[in-house]
């Protein structure tokens, strides 16, 4: 394919050379004249690895040139790729001016261009960039409307500086943001020599899964740092712990623990971080990130009460009262916070929890359920009907795979709050569904 790229720093030094090294024929463009002269000249404006013989290599072949001149540069082309920077403002919140510019220079080149063209968001945008800034730019720059000669695509970049080229060859994965309906096919043909899953989703998902992972690779590196500090001071080799941390892929290196929903609790997560923080305190060890755990677990509590009682003062089921589905335990649970916090500002609330309520009826846990809840014990009801039966909004914690027909038959009518991501709920045709997050 043909393909120009947009900016040609990091990111777009290393997909011009890969492009181009896959067989495409790259066009390099940037508003900065010395990286367009070096890189027309095939050497590379960036230190990386591998990188410097796969721009020689590509120049040498004709596969590789460098301009700027935007019009040349679109009218030459199929595809345009943009890996211009996207970097932080003054009050933390990413700058787009130079996405902007580029993109409103690519709609006026395509204006005067006959036959379609693409074009590719590689640069690193918050969600809604395409469909609020990005997508109306382009339509009125170009002339043209999206779906007719013009397709835009989100197409976030992974690579690591260091070893960003091995990064390109094998990606984890090839992520495309497209509207509903369009397989991406331009792009399929863009990296159909690489070898990696390719998956399409909704812009904005595709915008978002760039940005999280980047978060999340440094909570995990706040959390090591951390947590490696407070053992070191206990006289433990940290490293060797987290060694053997990553060895449990199972729970640890996994996708458990990985989907939003709701707040932990439970007889150990809770108790443990609080004692894990009590040895940071204990060797007066700084540990902000970890310190907010418990806050943050406190403030999806208050997210669900929010999104509850926004609909006034209506009668409520609640579904789960045990810390999680499958056990008694009520121990730390946040649906009995939740469900205090209800009682406590007086909604009518009814509480169906089939566990629970074996323990309560075998005697199991009951001593717990006398003692700490005896204003929760009240309001638990024996079966799904029964707690529908005089509510008006659905709060879902948890619910056993045998009482779902009941709970499924029994919502009608009702406005629904999920807070697990039960995908049944989701397409039911006769409630008001709230996602917590989602
Ligand atoms: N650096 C990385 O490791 C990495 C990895 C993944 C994603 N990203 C993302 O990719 C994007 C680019 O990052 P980078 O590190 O390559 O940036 P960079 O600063 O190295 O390069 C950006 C280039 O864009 C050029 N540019 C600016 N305005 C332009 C315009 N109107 N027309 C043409 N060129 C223009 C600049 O002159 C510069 O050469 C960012 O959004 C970043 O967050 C970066």
């Amino acid at each position: 394919m043909r393909i120009s790229v947009f900016g040609i720093g990091y990111v777009g030094v290393v997909s011009c050379g890969c492009l181009a090294e896959l067989g495409h024929e790259v066009i390099g463009v940037d508003v900065a004249a010395e990286k367009v002269a070096m890189l027309a000249a095939g050497r590379s404006p960036i230190v990386e690895e591998m990188i410097d013989t796969l721009i020689a290599d590509a120049v040498h072949r004709g596969k590789l040139t460098a301009t700027d001149d935007v019009v040349d540069a679109v009218s030459r082309t199929d595809v345009s790729f943009i890996s211009v920077g996207t970097p932080s403002s003054a009050d933390g919140s990413v700058a787009l001016g130079a996405v902007d510019a580029v993109v409103a220079a690519i709609g006026r080149a395509i204006r005067g261009k006959t036959g379609p063209h693409a074009v590719v968001m590689r640069s690193t945008v918050p969600p809604g960039t395409a469909e609020d800034r990005v997508i109306p730019l382009l339509e009125r720059e170009s002339g043209r409307v999206l779906g007719h000669q013009l397709r835009y695509y989100s197409n976030p970049e992974f690579l690591r500086e260091g070893s960003s080229v091995r990064d390109f060859r094998s990606p984890p994965f090839t992520l495309v943001g497209a509207p509903e309906g369009d397989n991406a096919d331009v792009l399929r043909e863009v990296y159909s020599p690489i070898a990696a899953p390719f998956h399409v989703a909704p812009w904005r998902v595709a915008e978002s899964v760039k940005h999280i992972s980047n978060v999340y690779h440094a909570v995990k590196l706040a959390f090591a740092n951390e947590a490696g500090a407070i053992l070191a001071s206990y006289g433990v080799d940290a490293r060797e712990a987290f060694r053997l941390l990553c060895e449990d892929k199972v729970l640890n290196v996994s996708s458990a623990y990985l989907k939003p929903g709701f707040a932990f609790g439970g007889s150990c997560l809770p108790k443990d971080v609080r004692s894990f923080l009590s040895l940071a305190d204990a060797r007066n060890l700084s540990a902000p990130f970890l310190k907010q755990l418990l806050p943050s677990n406190q403030t999806i509590i208050d997210r669900a009460f929010d999104a509850i009682t926004r609909h006034g003062r209506l009668p409520i089921s609640l579904f789960g009262l045990a810390f999680k589905q499958g056990t008694d335990d009520l121990r730390e649970s946040p649906f009995v916070r939740l469900a205090e916090r209800l009682i406590g500002r007086g909604y009518d609330l009814r509480i169906y929890d089939r566990f629970v309520q074996v323990a309560r009826l075998m005697g199991a846990n009951r001593t717990y359920i006398e003692r700490e809840i005896p204003h929760l014990e009240r309001l638990m009801v024996s079966s799904p009907e029964a707690a529908l039966f005089t509510s008006r909004i659905a709060v879902i914690g948890h619910v056993a795979p045998e009482d779902r027909p009941a709970l499924l038959a029994g919502l009608a009518g009702h406005i629904v709050i999920d807070l697990v991501g039960m995908d049944a709920l989701r397409a039911h045709p006769d409630i008001t569904y709230e996602g917590l997050c989602w």
